[in-house]
Order: structure tokens, then C-alpha cells, then sequence
């Protein structure tokens, strides 16, 4: 079957994509509004593009009645917000900042999550959360009327102490952080526990293994 995007619909055009390009990180995004109102929402049309300086990237669409998501607005009004990695404990949390309540109500008071100051950002990261990143907006691209793709720098990281093998050589324990990623549908999520390790090949070995 080909499908030429073209010639789709705009839902099912996004079916195609969320279903096939999996798993996905999640982005959880703290911002915040001029008057200092927080606002905490996920978000999976999101990776990172560099290491250094570390510069990441988010897929936002529109509410469903039109118009800008909050997290959006925020980070376009005050071009700061801060990324939270989700795992396993705190899905649930999660899925509820992701419920549409009105503007400037606040989803972290709705989930109960609990924030700590961030370092270089006005809006905190998530004490929960086992690693955040302090973002400011480098650029919005406009994807279409109804998409905008946020490019932020990281300015910060913070990851409990307990996830960190040896914090001066950053050697993090990454499977033990246990994040979750976002697969496909109404709702599929996949924890991070099935890895298998491949080690790269020089010229000679990939010629010597032929
Ligand atoms: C796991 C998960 C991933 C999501 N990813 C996105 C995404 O990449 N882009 C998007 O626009 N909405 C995404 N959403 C929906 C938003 O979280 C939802 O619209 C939310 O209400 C937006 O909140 P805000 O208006 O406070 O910014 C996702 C929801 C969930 C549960």
C-alpha cells in the first residue's frame, strides 16, 4: 500500500505517523504565563536534534476547538519552560495533565505534582520527575495553520542523584530511570525494560564478519 499525503486527510495522516514512527519520548512541559501562571502538559512529537549545545524539539498542534494549546502560548510569551522525562510511577500523572482544562488553570494543582525552582528558568521542573531540562526558546516554526514546532536550547539538567553512575563523568543509569514512551493509538505506551546492545563496526570488522 502506498499513501500519498496529499490525497489524505488531515486525521489520518496523523494516523499514519503516530502509528509507525514509535516509541516515542515524552515531553513533559512546565511553563508558565506573564502573570506566573503555571500550566503542565505532555507532549511526544519530541527529541532531541544536538548534543552540544543540547537543542531540542516539540510538535504542537492545535486545541481541538481551535486555536493555541497553553503550553504554547506560554512558551511563546515568555520563552522559557522546562522538560520532564516521564517513568513508569508517574504515567498516571501524567495522562491527567494532558486533560484540556481552561486556560490558567493549573494542571499541576489537578495532579497533585509537586514542583521544585529550576536554576536558570522562571517556570519550575517537576520534583517527581527523575530528570528535567531547563529550555529556552531558540525559534517557532510554523508546520501548518494548525502546527507549530517549538526549537529550544537546553540551559540545564537536572537528574536525581540516584539515576547517576558516576555524576562527574555524567555516566547516567538510564535503564534504571525507567521512562516510558508513547507507541500508538488511543492510548499505548511502552516501558523501557526489552534492550539488546550492538556494539558499532570499524571497515575491518564488518569486512572480516561478511
Ligand atoms: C502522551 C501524550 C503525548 C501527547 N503529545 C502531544 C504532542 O506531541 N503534540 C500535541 O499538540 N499534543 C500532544 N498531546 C496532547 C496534549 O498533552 C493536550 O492537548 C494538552 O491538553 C495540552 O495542554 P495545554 O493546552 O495545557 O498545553 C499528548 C498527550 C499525551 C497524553
Amino acid at each position: 500500500m502506498h499513501y500519498d499525503f496529499s490525497q489524505l486527510s488531515a486525521r489520518n495522516a496523523y494516523k499514519l505517523v503516530v502509528s509507525t514512527i514509535v516509541p516515542r519520548p515524552i515531553a513533559w512541559i512546565v511553563s508558565q504565563n506573564a502573570r506566573g501562571q503555571l500550566n503542565c502538559a505532555p507532549f511526544s512529537f519530541f527529541n532531541a536534534m544536538a548534543g552540544d549545545p543540547p537543542t531540542l524539539v516539540i510538535g504542537i498542534g492545535s486545541r481541538d476547538e481551535g486555536g493555541p494549546k497553553d503550553s504554547l502560548r506560554n512558551i511563546q510569551e515568555t520563552g522559557q519552560f522546562v522538560i520532564n522525562l516521564v517513568n513508569e510511577e508517574l504515567a498516571r500523572s501524567m495522562n491527567v495533565t494532558a486533560t484540556p482544562f481552561a486556560y490558567g488553570v493549573s494542571e499541576l494543582e489537578k495532579a497533585g505534582l509537586a514542583t521544585a525552582p529550576a536554576l536558570k528558568v522562571k517556570p519550575p521542573r517537576l520534583a517527581a520527575s527523575p530528570v528535567a531540562f531547563e529550555c529556552q526558546l531558540i525559534q517557532t516554526v510554523p508546520a501548518s495553520a494548525t502546527n507549530t514546532i517549538v526549537i529550544a536550547r537546553a540551559l540545564a539538567c537536572h537528574i536525581e542523584d540516584r539515576y547517576l553512575l558516576d555524576a562527574e563523568k555524567c555516566y547516567v543509569n538510564t535503564p534504571e530511570l525507567k521512562l516510558i514512551g508513547r507507541m500508538h493509538g488511543a492510548g499505548w505506551y511502552t516501558t523501557t525494560h526489552q534492550l539488546f546492545q550492538m556494539d558499532r563496526l570499524t571497515v575491518a570488522e564488518w569486512e572480516s564478519a561478511r
